[in-house]
């Protein structure tokens, strides 16, 4: 059986990827893409960001997300829609604005407003607010943050349930997979939306791994335990797990073991819903451009051929 076949067996909710609108043009691509016993959940990697989005004030832009939203429709795929709230990929407008609170909160909640609008009941959810945290917990200094301090999370979630109370609201960062001070910081996101009555759903963990360095799987389940007995679902959102290139047998061995412990601690714990991984041929992979000497980081190699990984993840579920 294949990957969305055996999550469902294993009692998750989808197994899922990454694409993003060039990869449209693909024909070998798009069949593999659609092959819903592979995918049963799709994210757009680049076409739901404020850049592509909303490009100037209040002057909104859906083609693109629509592309692939469209594709899932027709594929009966999940979709995780991705991302309202980010501190990159934002227009200039956004970036370098003149703001004050009470105009960047506008400006927040009617992109929120009119994103969700567009999208409703397309989602299965939105990660609504993105990466807010720094490697030691304490908040990055985004623009959201210099002008309306903490509460532009709280306004977000608060923003996003009021527009469709029917979709599943994430916060989603990456490096919060082990248990350390980023991964405090996240519990405490959650704690303190919860405390002040705001509605959030889960935690996307997005799992940006490195062969030999990814967490064990008990580390891992211990991880994801510590979100889910706060209340929420979790579920690995933008998994890779790159190596430095040329690959080699003892990486390719590796990074099997790597994928089938990730895989596997999701499926151990009760409320970690589903995986996908951040694309899912080396082809499209985001990992050789961002991080220079390294690739080879997902189950299907360049020509859509299942290596290694993809059974690793095959034994994982
Ligand atoms: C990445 C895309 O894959 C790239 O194509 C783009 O150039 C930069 O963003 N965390 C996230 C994703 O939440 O949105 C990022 O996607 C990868 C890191």
């Amino acid at each position: 059986a294949q990957l969305h076949t055996l999550a469902l067996a294993a009692g998750l909710e989808y197994f899922g990827t990454a694409t993003d609108n060039i990869e449209l043009s693909d024909a070998a691509l798009v069949t593999a893409l659609s092959n819903l016993t592979e995918f049963g959940q799709i994210t757009p990697g680049n076409s739901q960001k404020w850049d592509s989005i909303e490009p100037s004030p209040n002057t909104f832009s859906f083609e693109k997300g629509d592309a692939i939203t469209a594709l899932g429709a027709k594929n009966s795929q999940l979709l995780r829609c991705h991302t309202l709230v980010w501190f990159q990929q934002l227009p200039v407008w956004v970036q370098n604005g003149t703001w004050t609170n009470a105009t960047l909160t506008a400006a927040l909640k009617n992109h929120i407003t009119t994103t969700m609008t567009h999208y409703k009941g397309q989602c299965y959810a939105w990660d609504v607010v993105n990466e807010a945290l720094e490697s030691d917990g304490s908040f990055r200094e985004s623009v959201f943050f210099k002008t309306m301090g903490e509460s532009y999370i709280k306004i977000a979630f608060d923003t996003a349930a009021a527009t469709d109370p029917d979709v599943k609201l994430y916060y989603n960062d990456f490096s919060i997979e082990n248990p350390g001070p980023k991964a405090t910081g996240a519990l405490n996101i959650v704690k303190s939306l919860k405390a002040s009555g705001t509605k959030i759903d889960g935690v996307g963990l997005q799992a940006h791994f490195i062969v030999g360095s990814t967490p064990s799987k008990a580390v891992q389940i211990k991880n994801l335990e510590s979100f889910t007995a706060l209340g929420v679902e979790v579920a690995y959102t933008e998994l890779d797990i790159r190596m430095t290139l040329p690959s080699t047998a003892a990486l390719d061995a590796q990074q099997t073991t790597d994928y089938e412990n990730t895989v596997a601690a999701c499926v151990q714990v009760t409320n970690c819903i589903g995986v996908t991984v951040w694309d899912f041929s080396d082809k499209y992979s985001w990992v050789p451009s961002t991080f220079p000497g390294t690739g080879s980081a997902l189950p299907f190699d360049e020509n859509l051929v299942r290596k290694s990984a993809y059974f690793g993840i095959v034994a994982g579920l």
